[in-house]
């Protein structure tokens, strides 16, 4: 008999992508549905970064590249992670990635065997539990809760590490709650990691998106554990590009390196002209109007008493909804976070992302990348909504 790959099988589809696909169905039949469940800023991209990838193509900059990465790229990252993160890298540590998400993959084949633990805070950022799954390794929950503002905590990280945890995924600012960890936690988390042997992947994709706190890289206090993931996505607004990289100790990296000539042989040139562009513009402005917009969210939700944590950095709000999981909408009783966003989306036209996709069920998560006017009318309907409920 025919058989696959059991890892596939138990993986469920995204949940984000199952609402977005009814959402842009109603969109299609012309109906006003406010879209709030984007995981990508609603700017263009910076018109300086296109003209280098128009350029690169001008210039015949379309064949095969190093499958690390073109060396100016390297060297540029390299700098911007000596010089902002006080990371002690240079060109060879350093690999250029389809996007943040395959520079994770990379990242975990490169030191994950199969049977192997690997901890991932929750809430938790869609992929990383099924990119443990696909490498045969185990994700193990370390929960992390609204009432210490998502912050995890390092006696239960301490309960739960053991001989078999490999590596810990962690993601600041975070998405989905917008926490930015302190410079503390940092601090514990790296000597945890030194004293029971195990790696820290740190997903600082969001690091340019913060209003309150400050950035912290893991590695700036021992680059030899830490394995640092970032990219060009969300500071620039290059989703589409597909460009991310990684930043490890020359035996990490080793292993991404072979990782990548592999799988994906090598991003694609012209994105990665564009990208080393992207290092020398300035997106301020961009930070500038998320912050506006969150702003408002905040006095907003305070007005119609949401329960939600105040997001220090990304774009999001996540909100908790527990206390209205039993009640009924309309005539239908609400279940969980996917019925909440179910009910928001089909009778009040919003779009909304269940937490159950992040391991936090009961909670709802509000992107804010979207135009002031959007925001306005979700208020609106969030209103409606909350007043509907008996
Ligand atoms: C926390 C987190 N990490 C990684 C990624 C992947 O980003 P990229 O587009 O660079 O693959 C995302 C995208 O939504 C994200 O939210």
């Amino acid at each position: 008999m025919y058989s696959m790959n059991s890892s596939l099988s138990s993986i469920e589809p995204s949940i984000t992508m199952k609402l977005n696909t009814i959402a842009k169905s109603m969109k299609a039949q012309g109906i006003d549905v406010v879209d709030l469940t984007a995981g990508e800023p609603d700017f263009p991209t910076p018109k300086e970064i296109c003209e280098a990838a128009i350029d690169a193509i001008n210039q015949g900059f379309t064949k095969y590249t190093p499958a690390t990465g073109i060396q100016e790229l390297r060297e540029r990252i390299a700098s911007k992670l000596s010089t902002e993160n006080n990371i002690p890298v240079t060109a060879k540590n350093i690999v250029v990635t389809n996007g943040a998400k395959s520079a994770i993959f990379g990242a975990l084949s490169a030191v994950v065997n199969p049977g192997d633990d690997v901890i991932v805070v929750a809430p938790s950022w869609v992929s990383y539990i099924p990119q443990i799954k696909l490498l045969g390794a185990r994700p193990v929950v370390l929960q992390a809760n609204s009432e210490n503002n998502f912050i995890p905590e390092i006696s239960k990280l301490q309960e739960i590490a053991n001989h078999k945890t490999k590596a810990i995924i962690i993601n600041s600012p975070n998405n989905p709650t917008g926490v930015v960890y302190p410079e503390e936690f940092f601090k514990d988390l790296v000597k945890l990691a030194e004293e029971k042997e195990f790696y820290i992947i740190s997903d600082e994709i969001y690091e340019k998106l913060i209003y309150e706190g400050r950035h912290l890289s893991p590695a700036s206090i021992n680059p030899e554990v830490v394995i640092t993931i970032n990219g060009f996505s969300k500071a620039y607004s290059m989703t589409g590009w597909r460009v991310g990289y990684v930043a490890a100790s020359d035996p990490i990296i080793s292993n991404i390196s072979k990782f990548q000539s592999h799988t994906a042989s090598n991003v694609n040139s012209i994105a990665q002209k564009a990208a080393l562009k992207a290092l020398d513009v300035n997106t301020d402005y961009m930070v500038e109007e998320f912050r506006k917009r969150r702003d408002f969210l905040i006095s907003e939700f305070e007005k119609i008493n949401i329960k939600f944590v105040k997001p220090m950095g990304a774009f999001y709000f996540f909100m908790d909804f527990s206390d209205l999981i039993g009640k009924f909408s309309n005539g239908k009783e609400l279940k969980s976070g996917f019925d909440i966003c179910e009910t928001l989306l089909k009778e009040y036209k919003l779009a909304l992302v269940p937490g159950e996709g992040f391991e936090a069920p009961g909670f709802v998560r509000l992107s804010f990348a979207a135009s002031m006017e959007s925001l306005e009318k979700a208020v609106q309907r969030l209103k409606n909504f909350l007043d509907s409920l008996v």
